[in-house]
């Protein structure tokens, strides 16, 4: 796709074309493409409406609804943040006394659709032609398409704040993992937040913690279990007293937790029950304040695996009975699964080089019920706790 693609798409013909493709992915594609050419429209234009009307049924998953009148690169929808943590993103700017929020790198849009809608002003600035041209069409107001590195930060002022969801692929569609390797550099977002107070940045969730500015908050958030980001709120953005902090975002709710005051987690024997803490929670390290909410202790001082004597739960957890604990070994696993005539079996793992699949073609279990274990290591053993999960 290109600049004049956008156009084409944003035109009236483009328009009427889209709508008449709302709902038809489900479609044979060409049995699609054939009815478009026999109903007389431009090959070409039916060609990219079609693709976007699949971009956009794609996109529903992070933007709801409204992705119906977006339009999308590929890649934009795929780095796109979900509309329920943009929001939040948008709560921090606006919280903070904000007025305007330079989104510098802003993509198709998404994180400036939540500012917009917080009744914060924006300035989206990308560098990528297309995706600018698409952005606008998303937002309605006029986007930069400029390196954000020449020289926007220096135009900020009071009452500004500045967002950066740096790019974490390489030209070429490599991921990168180091935080100087995306673009722009985390240094360049700490470089800002030293003019621009307000400012926040959406980082990959493998944020190492010695790379947390003291002052600034990092939260990690997820989302129906998936860890989507970590977000480094610097200044105002930033809950005073807070390092570090987890997001827990399920079926819509919200819920978190911060490291203040956090606790030395106990560690002891495995009890009635084991929680396995979100992997938010994890990535924040804040699985010793989980396990003092819950009253429980670690299996293993090394091991994010919470456990209780007595029925517990919470929204940073998901909670399993414990009905068996046994010493790690194949012969016996197997004896044990096949006495509980065990068919289907869930393994769960930490802390063990374990391949669960492997693992499954050596048991050779035929039984006809379900069970669920957990390969670990309990007080410095490799162990099988057989559990069940609590509803
Ligand atoms: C991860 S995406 C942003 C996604 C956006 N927050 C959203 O939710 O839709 C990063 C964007 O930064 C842009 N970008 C990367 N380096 C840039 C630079 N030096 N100047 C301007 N834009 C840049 C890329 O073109 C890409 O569109």
């Amino acid at each position: 796709m290109n600049t004049a693609d956008v156009a084409a798409l944003r035109s009236p013909a483009g328009r009427a074309l889209l709508d008449a493709l709302a709902g038809t992915t489900a479609q044979d594609p060409v049995a699609l493409a054939a009815r478009l050419r026999r109903e007389g429209h431009d090959p070409a234009l039916a060609a990219l409406a079609t693709t976007q009307s699949r971009l956009r049924a794609k996109a529903a998953a992070k933007f709801g609804d409204r992705a119906a009148g977006l339009l999308f690169t590929a890649a934009g929808a795929e780095q796109a943040t979900r509309a329920v943590v943009a929001r939040e993103h948008a709560r921090r700017f606006a919280a903070a006394g904000v007025s305007r929020v330079a989104d510098l790198g802003c993509g198709v849009g998404a994180d400036s659709l939540a500012f917009l809608d917080a009744g914060l002003a924006v300035l989206p600035v990308d560098a990528d032609p297309v995706t600018a041209a698409v952005a606008e069409h998303n937002l309605g107001v006029p986007v930069r398409c400029e390196d954000l590195t020449a020289g926007v930060v220096a135009e900020l002022g009071a009452g500004d704040g500045a967002w950066f969801d740096p790019a974490r692929r390489t030209a070429g569609g490599r991921r990168v993992f180091d935080p100087e390797a995306t673009s722009p550099p985390l240094s360049f977002v700490l470089a800002t937040a030293a003019r621009v107070p307000a400012t926040g940045a959406k980082l990959a969730p493998g944020l190492p913690h010695d790379l947390v500015p003291a002052g600034t908050e990092a939260q990690w958030t997820s989302v129906d279990g998936e860890v989507v980001e970590c977000a480094l709120w610097c200044g105002p953005l930033a809950v005073p007293g807070t390092g570090r902090s987890a997001r827990v975002v399920r079926g819509g709710a919200a819920f978190a937790l911060d490291d203040t005051d956090l606790p030395v987690a106990e560690v002891g024997a495995v009890g009635g029950f084991l929680h396995e803490p979100d992997g938010a929670v994890i990535r924040a390290g804040l699985v010793a304040r989980v396990a003092a909410d819950l009253g429980g202790r670690l299996v293993d001082e090394t091991i994010a695996y919470v456990t209780t004597d007595a029925p517990a739960t919470s929204e940073f957890v998901r909670s399993f009975r414990v009905l068996d604990v046994l010493p790690f070994g194949l012969k016996s696993l197997r004896a044990h699964l096949r006495s509980l005539d065990v068919g289907a079996l869930t393994v769960k793992k930490r802390g063990t080089a374990v391949d669960p699949d492997h693992l499954r073609k050596q048991l050779a279990l035929k039984g006809s019920r379900p069970a669920t274990i957990v390969l670990t290591r309990v007080a410095g053993k490799q162990s099988v706790l057989v559990v069940d999960p609590v509803s």
